[in-house]
């Protein structure tokens, strides 16, 4: 029975992950859209493009891409073409480590959007700091990460301003909710970052927090711990892990006849969950950092360009890289409009453009943004999406709550 279920399990999993990667792959180059020339300016990208994070990490590809379309388009830097370089991180720290490594000094990069998982990015994003390469964390929203170094800085909103969302709005459809089980993935720093301000918020509400289960993001069977929460009758669950381990677990609760609200975190903020979940993910609310009704010029560019190529909303981690490859061009333009780009020595671009990029204010996909002396994104709008599987589960979509 178990090994039944197991290689179900894995199956959901490879489905999820073949649905991935039939999406466009880049390969280790981008391929500049338009414009393009030997003086091109390279701005690096090193995500997740293999791996259960690519789950993540191929959305990023997604809108980077846009991005470099939407600016190349537009005259790129003045005059000259963006050209992104893409250098797939993997799942780890080590693929992470090495895909900056080679984006700084063989790439040439002048900054870098990336990396995937927090977790990588307390161990890559330090050599882009030491080498003084500016780095835009396009997904990095654990507690810590703008603080990593004067070159380190996010578009992704941090935990404690976007987590607590999903709770108010789980309340605000149940208000009778009084017992909560929480779990999260023990070797993740986002997920352990995430779970404490989860936490904080289930004691601010006044809400009975039952217990605290703990996982591993290469975990695929949850039953000991689901089992354990369930006999405390929560009526209220939050999960904090990857989409992967995160999808299944969802799963294995509903499987084991868990009725109650569900609130996943920033890591399961992604449809290739609904190839793991099916029609369990039905229900289940997921705060954004991100709405695709969004007005403005930018999101209306980005969203009619990722509808018209992916046949669907556009989600958070491809707007939030497209709004990464923003900043790094709207930067640079800025720069070259005192001192030709072309012409600066690499070094002394790379930081130009790290002190240009943190005093600027920007009109992207997610709003106006803007960043803390520190690199901490300024955002101010943030929603709560819920997901609508079809009844064969064979598809679904991110409802925004009004
Ligand atoms: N938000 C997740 C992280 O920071 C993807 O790792």
């Amino acid at each position: 029975m178990k090994t039944h279920r197991r290689s179900v399990l894995m199956s959901a999993l490879a489905i999820a992950l073949a649905a991935c990667s039939s999406s466009p792959n880049p390969g280790t180059t981008g391929t500049p859209s338009t414009g393009t020339s030997s003086n091109a300016i390279p701005i690096g990208i090193g995500v997740a493009q293999t791996s259960n994070v690519a789950l993540l990490g191929q959305e990023q590809v997604a809108g980077a891409k846009i991005a470099e379309k939407y600016f190349n388009d537009r005259g790129g830097i003045n005059g000259t073409p963006i050209k992104l370089i893409f250098q797939d991180t993997a799942g780890d720290e080590a693929g992470a480590i090495n895909a900056f490594q080679t984006l700084i000094t063989q790439n040439k990069v002048v900054g870098i959007v990336g990396p995937t998982l927090s977790q990588q990015a307390f161990s890559a994003s330090p050599i882009a700091d030491r080498a003084k390469v500016p780095v835009l964390g396009p997904s990095n929203t654990a507690k810590g990460i703008p603080q990593i170094g004067d070159f380190v800085a996010r578009v992704s909103a941090p935990v404690s301003v976007v987590a607590p969302n999903s709770v108010e709005a789980a309340l605000k459809i149940n208000p009778n909710i009084k017992t909560v089980a929480v779990f999260y993935a023990q070797n993740d720093a986002f997920s352990k970052s995430e779970t404490e301000i989860f936490q904080q918020t289930v004691k601010d509400k006044k809400l009975n927090l039952v217990t605290v289960q703990k996982f591993q993001t290469t975990d695929t069977d949850f039953q000991t711990q689901a089992t354990a929460a369930l006999n405390l009758k929560p009526d209220l669950i939050i999960i904090s892990g990857l989409a992967a381990d995160g999808g299944n677990l969802i799963r294995q609760l509903r499987e084991l006849g868990y009725k109650g609200t569900l609130i996943g975190g920033n890591g399961l903020n992604t449809s290739n969950v609904f190839a793991v979940c099916k029609q369990l993910c039905d229900g289940v609310l997921i705060a954004q950092a991100y709405n695709p009704e969004q007005a403005g010029e930018v999101n209306k560019a980005f969203r009619d360009a990722y509808v018209n190529q992916y046949k669907k909303e556009p989600p958070q981690f491809s707007a939030q890289a497209f709004t990464g490859v923003q900043v790094f061009v709207e930067a640079l333009q800025a720069i070259d409009k005192t001192s030709k780009v072309a012409q600066k020595p690499l070094p002394d671009l790379r930081v130009a453009l790290n002190e240009q990029l943190l005093k600027g204010k920007y009109n992207t996909p997610l709003g106006e943004i803007a960043f803390t002396p520190e690199g901490e994104i300024v955002q101010n709008q943030f929603y709560v999406a819920q997901i609508k599987m079809n009844p064969d589960g064979s598809d679904g979509k991110f409802t925004f709550l009004k």
